[in-house]
């Protein structure tokens, strides 16, 4: 008979973000995804080690059949009460389709998935970034980004953003708010919340390998920042605990800007 633990899922639960999302769920039951099935050893030992019920698949986000085995995993072991999506990668991968591909296509693959085993009051939580705020609504690109398998996609999203990567990380970041509220319907039919959020600068592996290459304006980000830091992964982890829990049972289809207050200062900036 199907065990009926509530389950915590967790990509990218290898990376900063993910590690402190798990660490908020000690009471719940944990399923940790990453690439290697390495990474995912280390992060479940050290959990387990604190005392966490937690298990681990290795699953590579781009591939379909692991896709497949992760949420076949899930639903052999219980039912999905929270999908958080955290993995990903910077524009300093500057291979434009590998990035477009892990960041954008890769979540829409997964968001499908999960949706075949959501059940009323499961949530998916997909990070976002603050960067999708400073792209602005496009009829066009939109299309493009909402919809990242259609063979047209990728063409025109590396055109608008010119082959550059960091542009083109701040385009698929804003695909991943269009993808949230492009399945918030469905979702809500089961009963179930797709929301994203979207952090500002954040001191995880990610952030301080960008910070390597572009000094200059991490330093210059954290002067503009209100509230004169970077943020932590705690921060992120505490608003994405808010929204897997019932006190969030009426947001869906909707971002939460967790920056410090920086992206209103990078907008006046142009
Ligand atoms: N750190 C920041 O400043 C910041 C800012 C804005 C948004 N974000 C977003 O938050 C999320 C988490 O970022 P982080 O800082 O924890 O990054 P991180 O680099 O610490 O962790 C990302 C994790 O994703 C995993 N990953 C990468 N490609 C994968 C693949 N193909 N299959 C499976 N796993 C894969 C990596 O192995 C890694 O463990 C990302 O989506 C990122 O874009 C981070």
């Amino acid at each position: 008979m199907k065990d009926q633990r509530n389950l915590i899922v967790i990509t990218g639960a290898a990376g900063g973000i993910g590690q402190s999302c798990a660490r908020t769920f000690k009471n719940q039951s944990l399923i940790l995804t990453d690439y290697s099935q390495e990474l995912v050893d280390e992060a479940v030992e050290k959990l387990q080690k604190e005392g966490f019920d937690v298990s681990g698949i290795a699953c590579d986000i781009t591939d379909k059949n692991d896709i497949e085995k992760l949420t076949k995993f899930v639903a052999e072991n219980g039912s999905l009460k929270a999908f958080i999506h955290t993995a990903g990668v910077s524009g300093t991968v500057t291979d434009l389709k590998k990035l477009y591909t892990i960041d954008l296509v890769a979540t829409d693959l997964l968001v499908d998935a999960f949706y075949e085993i959501a059940e009323e009051n499961s949530v998916a939580v997909l990070l976002s970034s603050m960067m999708a705020h400073t792209i602005p609504p496009n009829e066009a690109y939109d299309e493009a980004l909402a919809n990242p398998q259609n063979t047209t996609s990728f063409d025109m999203m590396s055109a608008a953003a010119e082959n550059n990567s960091d542009m083109m990380y701040n385009f698929v970041k804003r695909g991943v708010l269009l993808l949230s509220h492009k399945n918030v319907d469905k979702w809500g039919e089961k009963g179930a919340r797709i929301v994203t959020v979207s952090p500002g600068v954040i001191e995880t592996p990610m952030a301080l390998k960008a910070a390597e290459e572009h000094p200059e304006r991490m330093e210059m980000i954290k002067k503009a920042t209100p509230l004169q830091r970077n943020g932590q992964p705690e921060d992120i982890a505490d608003v994405v605990y808010f929204l897997t829990s019932d006190a969030a049972r009426f947001i869906t289809g909707t971002d939460i800007l967790v920056d410090g207050g920086v992206i209103q200062n990078i907008k006046k900036m142009g």
